[in-house]
């Protein structure tokens, strides 16, 4: 049996998530009901009474890659339904991407910190993984040197993730086609973890790892920016159709295909994007002014670690704090509020804050840290 890391951050998040009056470990930005989707959008969704329940199309409805294609699309490359694979999440998709490329023999090069299914799944699979580590005077970026430096002869696979989790960093379109260059001379695939693509509310929007590679891989999926993560619904985005005929062919054994309705409500989503997006900018755009005057008044107890420039998550640092661990669990338990503590992506001393999800929830959040950092126990 091949032999498996302990994933932290999902552990933590099982552990709390149902018990904490406000969640601001949340990833997602404020998930939306079927109701709220229709008072956003132009159309009500109205599921098809008539239909079979199949198993459906095996790779994803025809009109769902479709409309995915041509959401990767640009003037330059025209995508298909035959360029994307429809997944369970993102979580499947990055594992179907590992699972098919990486094996015992090739070096895959993975950016960190970032969400460790991204590293520790081709090691699982037998593959020799070395980590890029994002530094500050970088701007929690690639460093194209040091990148080109760590490549080996059986360099197979280099994992980014962008927007980043943790960070909020946001890797520019020049910068990826730097990556895309010096990986495209050596035959390297790119994964390209787009899942919270496209919040990119505080910068320009970059373009998508698929525009910039023929043989780029990138996955996404409808829980971050959507607000549909109970929509189980992922994509597998890639120019190489060869490689995503050797994923659907790994994905026959574990999926057979995603459920119907998910696709159904998926479609939905996606084509009354723009109102979702709108709605997510704003909040996300509000919430992190929420967040900045907090930072700004707390008077150093607590500061940024990167300010975030995409995403829905970031890091903020915790003076005197050393074990975040530890006093995230205690906000848990007993100001029912939950920040992940990033021992899960390997930096002590600091906490992850999501701020997409409802204002209430980040404010209340936020009061309930500063209460526990003094010492103020909750009645
Ligand atoms: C970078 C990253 N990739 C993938 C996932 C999995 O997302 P999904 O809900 O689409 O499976 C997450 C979830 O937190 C994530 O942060």
């Amino acid at each position: 049996m091949p032999s498996q890391e302990h994933f932290a951050i999902e552990r933590f998040m099982d552990e709390y998530e149902e018990n904490v009056d406000f969640n601001v470990a949340e990833t997602c930005c404020h998930s939306l009901t079927l109701n709220e989707l229709h008072k956003l959008c132009d159309e009500k969704f109205e599921l098809n009474y008539d239909k079979r329940l199949t198993y459906g199309s095996i790779c994803g409805s025809p009109e769902l890659r479709s409309l995915i294609a041509k959401i990767h699309s640009s003037q330059n490359v025209q995508l298909t339904k035959e360029n994307v694979l429809i997944t369970n999440g993102a979580i499947a998709a990055n594992f179907l991407v590992s699972y098919a490329l990486a094996g015992p023999g090739d070096h895959v090069i993975c950016v960190a910190p970032t969400y460790q299914q991204l590293s520790s799944v081709p090691r699982m699979f037998g593959a020799d993984v070395d980590i890029l580590c994002l530094k500050e005077v970088d701007g929690y970026l690639p460093h194209i040197a040091e990148l080109t430096a760590m490549i080996k002869p059986n360099t197979k696979l280099i994992v980014l993730n962008n927007p980043n989790n943790p960070l909020g960093s946001v890797i520019p379109t020049d910068l990826l086609e730097k990556i895309a260059t010096v990986a495209d001379d050596r035959n390297i695939t790119v994964l390209c973890d787009e899942v919270y693509s496209p919040l990119f509310h505080s910068c320009g929007q970059p373009k998508s790892f698929v525009q910039l590679s023929a043989r780029g891989i990138v996955t996404g999926s409808m829980s971050k920016a959507y607000s549909a993560a109970g929509v189980r619904l992922g994509w597998i985005v890639s120019r190489d159709t060869k490689f995503l005929e050797q994923a659907a062919s790994r994905r026959d054994y574990n999926t057979i295909s995603v459920s119907m309705v998910d696709d159904e409500i998926a479609h939905y989503i996606l084509r009354n994007r723009d109102a979702v997006l709108k709605r997510n900018y704003t909040l996300c755009t509000e919430n992190l002014a929420t967040l900045k005057d907090f930072v700004k008044s707390s008077n150093g107890k607590f500061s940024f670690v990167h300010e975030p420039e995409g995403g829905s998550v970031c890091l903020i640092r915790v003076s005197g704090i050393e074990d975040t661990e530890a006093f995230a669990r205690s906000l848990a338990t007993h100001y029912k509020v939950l920040f992940a503590p990033v021992e899960c992506f390997g930096i002590p001393g600091t906490l992850r804050v999501g701020y997409g999800n409802s204002n209430l929830e980040l404010t209340k959040g936020l009061e309930l840290l500063n209460k526990a950092y003094n010492g103020e126990l909750e009645k």
